[in-house]
């Protein structure tokens, strides 16, 4: 096959020089060059392998998955969508050329419609005042991508968080060459006084923090961020800010923050009337109240740099997150969220509540810790004396890869299985909390009906009797 010269001098090796064509097959196996971040993310992280393992055998109705972060199917509002999507379609000149491009700000409906919803459901929590000096953004992609961009228009450097950490956010820290500083949490959210060590042991280096990420009901933990421990870390950061003369953001991630089901527990607070010198944001999603694949998420904080950069970077991953489904996420606030709220808080109420009590009926003596069922829809327990990780007997009894054919079943007639995320995955390998991990593990009441997650306790308990023989 004739080659066009031009391209092949231009590209081995400038215009004019020699060069010489690779055989097809010979390129055929070498290796494309990846950026270090490509590099990294060309090995599928150990929980994304396993969880893809899982459910390339996972039987429908038989294993029961408790890993997944997935919200409950019963919760997500269909009819209310459809609903949604016929108001925007039958109102053009309220939902403008919903179905053409949109800005990478946001739609302006949207953006109203989440202040209006703040200041009615978070009344006492956030003031109009305090909204009207802030700008809100809306991702490209929820939540998820608004973190995913911090990486881009942050400098590389240390990223302090709270142990166990949101791990499928650190994880990608470190694919993009950040470092996380993992602070182990108490009841309260990060522990101030291990906070105040660590960063005193970072001495200079202290000048590479980043910027503070905290989760405010904590995935995996469910840990409620207490508001005067999310004022205490604002001030963390503001005096780190002072001392270094420069501002060191802080971001509060709100992403389970409406589902805060336990009716014993403080209303949250949030810190931004309090934000003196700018630092502070928060992000917010509809994923868990509304459904995640709306991919709905927002940026609310102070108007500048920072937050143009954020819109600017919106705009390069793919213009706006799709404009007419903006628009229905903006009709469902203005128009059924209230309802909606409520239904959903009950149904996870229910479960955390029954849930809960098949904790303690089956694992009862064998935890050192059970912590979660306030908020959001994850319990993570500690065990006293039980490994969790990956090859612990535990794992492998409820993956019923034990190699007994009475505990795993018949080939082809598996008994069922079990996943769950092992406390490993969730806590800093190096840090303070990594031999703990190892009896630790995140289980989600959200996706399964409750008898299941029954069935499944009873079998983590037959695990543990297994592993403590
Ligand atoms: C702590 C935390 N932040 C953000 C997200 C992602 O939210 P979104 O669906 O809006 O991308 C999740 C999803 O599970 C989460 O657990």
């Amino acid at each position: 096959m004739a080659c066009d010269p031009a391209i092949g001098a231009r590209t081995a090796h400038g215009f004019g020089g020699h060069y010489e064509w690779a055989h097809p097959l010979a390129l055929s196996v070498m290796q494309t060059e990846l950026s270090p971040y490509g590099e990294a993310s060309s090995h599928p992280s150990p929980v994304s392998r396993m969880m893809a393992e899982f459910a390339g055998t996972f039987r429908d109705g038989v294993d029961i998955n408790l890993g997944v972060g997935y919200v409950n199917e019963q919760t997500i509002p269909v009819a209310a969508l459809i609903e949604a999507l016929q108001g925007v379609v039958d109102c053009p000149e309220k939902y403008r050329q919903a179905f053409n491009y949109g800005s990478p700000a946001g739609s302006a409906n949207l953006i109203a419609s989440i202040k209006r919803f703040l200041l009615t459901q978070r009344a006492g929590q956030l003031d109009a005042a305090t909204l009207a000096r802030l700008q809100l953004s809306i991702g490209a992609c929820g939540a998820t991508s608004i973190l995913d961009a911090l990486t881009d228009v942050l400098p590389p450097g240390i990223v302090v968080t709270s142990d166990p950490m949101y791990y499928i956010y650190t994880e990608s820290l470190l694919r993009k060459g950040f470092e996380v500083l993992a602070v182990p949490e108490d009841e309260e959210g990060i522990d101030l006084v291990v906070l105040a060590r660590k960063l005193e042991a970072l001495g200079s280096e202290a000048r590479r923090i980043s910027f503070f990420y905290t989760v405010t009901v904590n995935n995996p933990s469910c840990t409620l961020l207490s508001n005067r421990r999310r004022r205490a870390l604002l001030d963390v950061a503001t005096e780190i800010s002072r001392r270094q003369g420069r501002q060191i953001p802080i971001f509060y991630d709100l992403a389970y923050e409406l589902l805060l089901h336990d009716p014993a527990a403080e209303p949250f607070v949030s810190v931004l009337p309090s934000d003196e010198v700018g630092i502070a944001y928060e992000i917010g999603t509809l994923s868990k109240v509304l459904a995640p694949s709306l991919r709905i998420g927002y940026l609310l904080g102070p108007a500048g740099p920072l937050m143009s950069a954020m819109i600017q970077s919106t705009s390069d991953t793919g213009f706006s997150a799709p404009l007419f489904v903006q628009e229905m996420a903006s009709y469902l606030l203005d128009n059924c969220i209230a309802a909606q709220l409520m239904w959903v808080n009950a149904d996870y109420r229910a479960k955390a509540v029954a849930v809960l009590e098949g904790i303690r009926e089956y694992l009862g003596p064998y935890l050192q810790e059970c912590r979660g069922g306030r908020a959001g829809f994850y319990f993570y327990l500690t065990l006293k004396d039980v490994e969790t990780c990956p090859g612990s007997d535990f794992f492998r009894f409820l993956m019923r890869t034990t190699g007994d054919a009475e505990l795993d079943g018949a080939t082809g007639q598996r008994n069922p299985s079990v996943i769950y995320i092992p406390g490993e995955y969730c806590v800093h390998p190096q840090g303070d909390l990594a031999e703990r991990g190892k009896r630790q593990l995140r289980l989600s009441y959200a996706f399964e009906p409750v008898p299941r997650i029954l069935q499944a306790l009873e079998l983590m308990r037959a695990a543990v009797d297994y592993s403590r023989k």
